[in-house]
């Protein structure tokens, strides 16, 4: 799999998560074999005006595996600025989020609300292309109102502007993450661009793969939720051997976020983590409970060692 001249191991890949994609839970997802991994969605605009946080969301290790960093902004000129960003220079592609729900983003014109424009995704990707020199990749969601899908419009758009892969989570933005991901829009995708196309959307297992792959005929499948307490799907699905101790896993997760956070802050990053890690087993309330009055990252490596036995 190659996107834009960039090799990937494996057609496996983890998705941009807010507040869990960070450089640690992305160095364990790379670790177990994801093809790609990418950063949560930074703003171009953050970027040019020089916020701090943005800087702490495009920290990152040196990886075996590539890494995308994902921006979104509705301005081709500020797009144009932020990829130029020095920033962004450790990336190997720059990824264009088209599919944010969220108000306050949607209302201003960003993330999903670009798919109405078409002949404004071709200019961000140009504008993109331009000024980081990097391969651009945009993520998009179906559409916006449901019934009316926009996806093959908006990928044909981002092909024309030079995109070297489209990623389909095709639920629409009206839906936020409920109901079921509609890969059949991912599928008219694929027939109507030359580009690889990723699909992304309930694959949290070898059946739920299996039936995207079936219904998309994607080139490659993106892991988001599935991914979260479990960076190891990845060698599970590819059916490679691994080892996974979570105790390590977490105490590798907060030695990363220590290199760019202060503890207190990588205490309270780790918490969700932790909750993920727990789902399902039978103590997984007294960790939810241990981890809510955990105030550093000492409290947060015994919780782990208390329970992750
Ligand atoms: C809490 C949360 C945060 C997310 N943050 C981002 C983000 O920063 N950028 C993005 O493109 N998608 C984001 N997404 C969407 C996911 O990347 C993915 O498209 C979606 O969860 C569907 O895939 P999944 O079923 O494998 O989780 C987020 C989703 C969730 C649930």
């Amino acid at each position: 799999m190659n996107i834009g001249g960039v090799l990937l191991k494996s057609d496996l890949l983890f998705a941009p998560i807010a507040g869990f994609s960070d450089a640690g839970f992305r160095h364990l997802c790379a670790h177990y074999g994801a093809g790609l991994t990418c950063t949560e969605l930074v703003s171009a605009k953050g970027l040019v005006y020089g916020g701090r946080g943005s800087e702490d969301l495009l920290f990152t290790t040196a990886e075996t595996t590539p890494c995308a960093a994902q921006i979104f902004g509705g301005d081709p000129e500020f797009m144009f600025k932020a990829a130029a960003d020095e920033r962004l220079k450790q990336f190997d592609i720059i990824d264009i989020n088209m599919g944010c729900p969220v108000k306050k983003v949607f209302n201003n014109g960003e993330g999903s609300a670009l798919m109405q424009y078409p002949d404004l995704v071709t200019e961000l990707v140009q504008a993109v292309r331009e000024g980081s020199g990097k391969p651009v990749t945009v993520k998009m969601r179906a559409g916006i109102k449901q019934g009316y899908p926009l996806a093959v419009e908006c990928a044909v758009a981002a092909e024309k502007g030079g995109a070297a892969a489209v990623t389909v989570h095709p639920r629409y933005r009206e839906q936020f993450y409920s109901g079921e991901a509609d890969h059949s829009i991912t599928r008219a995708v694929k027939a109507a661009v030359h580009i690889p196309v990723i699909a992304n959307g309930d694959i949290v297992d070898k059946q739920s793969l299996d039936r995207v792959r079936e219904e998309s005929g994607a080139d490659a499948f993106m892991i988001g939720r599935g991914a979260l307490g479990r960076p190891y799907i990845f060698a599970e699905l590819e059916g490679v051997p691994f080892e996974f101790d979570a105790r390590e896993a977490i105490a590798k997760h907060v030695d990363i976020l220590k290199r760019y956070n202060p503890d207190r802050v990588v205490a309270n990053l780790m918490k969700m983590h932790l909750c993920h890690y727990a789902k399902g087993k039978d103590f997984a309330k007294a960790v939810r409970v241990a981890v809510a009055q955990a105030k550093c990252t000492a409290e947060i490596l015994e919780i782990a060692d208390r329970f992750f036995k």
